[in-house]
């Protein structure tokens, strides 16, 4: 208990799946969550299961493609913990495609634009923040799929590959400002969310043709699905002050998919 104790936290896509393992984690650990989502119900409900255990969290509406609402969600943390030290940028989308001829420009600037811009955004307006309480750590949820290409998957994989380099380059920033920030990426392997079930390689019939768990079958030695628990324990590793000289780091939690 309280290893991110009294620490001020912002976790996008908390309201279900790995990000609301996060939060409940890190709230567990003695956090202040902030946590957001464009899911408003799921959302609230996170945080009131927060503060029903003892916990204390807050949420808000948060799309993270849009600048606008970072400036706002930024306020807000300010507003009402007056500080930030953590930021898990976890809101993703996957989108499904049987080849990239059959991808969509639209869906192509979509999953660019949740995956990467919100990543970039994140970074972008909650480091100066950090910077004024002398540091921070900021978790980036990339994927094993942004180490290795996936067929089925191909701008998924892009964006988090990008994840992956944009959180190594920025970690070398703030290292080299000497302004406290670490930077790490998160590479989870198959977890058992939501976020399968929205896959839909052929749309038009509804078919959802994306096999998880015949994919982790094949693919996880043991044929292990993992859960959203996996990836906050390592999450709550990277939010500690137990990782202190951790940065610029892929942190693969993927029971050896990549091995
Ligand atoms: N589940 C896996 O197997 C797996 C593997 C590797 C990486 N990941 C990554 O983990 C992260 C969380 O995924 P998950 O499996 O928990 O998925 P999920 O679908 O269960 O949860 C994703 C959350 O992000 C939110 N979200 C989507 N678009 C958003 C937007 N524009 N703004 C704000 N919130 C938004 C959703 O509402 C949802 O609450 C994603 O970045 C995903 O790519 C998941």
């Amino acid at each position: 208990m309280g290893r991110v104790q009294d620490k001020v936290a912002l976790v996008t896509g908390g309201a279900m799946g790995i990000g609301k393992a996060c939060a409940m984690t890190l709230a567990r650990e003695g956090a202040r969550v902030l946590v957001t989502d464009v899911q408003d119900a799921d959302g609230k409900a996170v945080v009131e299961e927060i503060n029903a255990s003892g916990g204390e969290a807050r949420y808000s509406h948060h799309d993270v493609t849009q600048e606008q609402q970072w400036q706002s969600v930024i306020a807000e943390v300010l507003a009402a913990y007056d500080r930030l030290d953590l930021l898990v940028n976890n809101a993703g989308i996957a989108i499904a495609a049987a080849s990239i001829t059959e991808m969509s420009l639209e869906d192509f600037q979509r999953q660019n634009a949740v995956n990467l811009d919100g990543v970039f955004l994140g970074m972008k307006y909650c480091i100066p923040v950090m910077v004024e309480n002398g540091g921070g750590s900021i978790i980036n949820m990339s994927s094993v799929a942004g180490l290795k290409g996936s067929a089925n998957l191909a701008a998924y994989s892009m964006t988090k590959g990008g994840v992956r380099l944009l959180s190594k380059s920025v970690a070398i920033e703030c290292a080299q400002a000497g302004n406290g920030i670490r930077v790490n990426s998160v590479h989870p392997g198959i977890i058992d969310t939501a976020i399968w079930d929205k896959m839909m390689l052929n749309p038009d019939s509804g078919a959802n043709t994306v096999d998880r768990d015949g994919i982790a079958m094949a693919m996880v030695p043991g044929a292990k699905l993992g859960s959203p628990q996996d990836i906050a324990n390592g999450v709550l590793h990277l939010a500690s002050d137990d990782s202190s000289y951790m940065t610029g780091m892929e942190f693969v939690i993927d029971h050896g998919l990549t091995a």
